[in-house]
């Protein structure tokens, strides 16, 4: 059984692992093996870098943790952008992705916004579509030879949480 759950400091190297793994290993159709690409879009993902990520009230940050293990992360901002949806190889197409969505979604409700963006990978574009996200302006240059596909989604409040944000954050989401 996979479980999604708040992140927490101890998670960094792994998560900082499964990040890295995805980029590498799943991205290809975006970096196409590029050096230089994939040097430039792995630079940031260390684990000091998720602490601080960890450490900002700006940022949601879940993993997905399957018998133990880090298999999946998802980072949701206050302003609205998701901008981590990672897998590890091999966790792909079992719901995890979907399970990680749900809950960045959950705490976007609660944070009251109205409208979810992110900037795809040409790998995930179809998930996206999937949870309901609609293409939403030019194609801009990503890391190196990547490219971002920009896509958003407006979501219904949630009736229960408190527009100003103050409603409990997203419950640990099962698949
Ligand atoms: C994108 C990613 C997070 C999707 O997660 P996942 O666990 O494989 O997706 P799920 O199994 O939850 O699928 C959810 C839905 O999306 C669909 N879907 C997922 N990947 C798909 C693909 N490559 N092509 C078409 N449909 C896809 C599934 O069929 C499913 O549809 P359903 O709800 O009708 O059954 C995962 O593949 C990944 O980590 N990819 C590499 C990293 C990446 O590009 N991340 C995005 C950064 S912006």
């Amino acid at each position: 059984m996979t479980a999604v759950r708040r992140a927490d400091p101890r998670d960094a190297q792994a998560a900082t692992d499964v990040l890295r793994r995805s980029i590498t290993e799943l991205c290809v159709l975006d970096h196409r093996g590029d050096a230089d690409t994939l040097g430039k879009w792995l630079a940031n993902k260390t684990p000091q870098n998720f602490l601080s990520w960890l450490a900002s009230d700006d940022n949601f940050c879940v993993v997905a943790e399957a018998d133990s293990q880090v298999v999946g992360v998802g980072l949701l901002h206050r302003g609205g952008e998701i901008r981590l949806c990672y897998l590890a190889p091999g966790a792909q197409r079992k719901g995890i992705g979907k399970a990680i969505y749900v809950a960045l979604e959950e705490q976007a409700k609660a944070w009251g916004l109205r409208t979810l963006r992110l900037e795809s990978t040409v790998s995930a574009r179809q998930f996206y579509e999937r949870q309901g996200f609609r293409s939403a302006g030019i194609v801009t240059p990503g890391f190196g030879i990547s490219h971002c596909h920009p896509y958003e989604k407006q979501l219904q409040p949630n009736p229960l949480m408190h527009p100003t944000g103050g409603g409990r954050p997203a419950a640990d989401q099962e698949v």
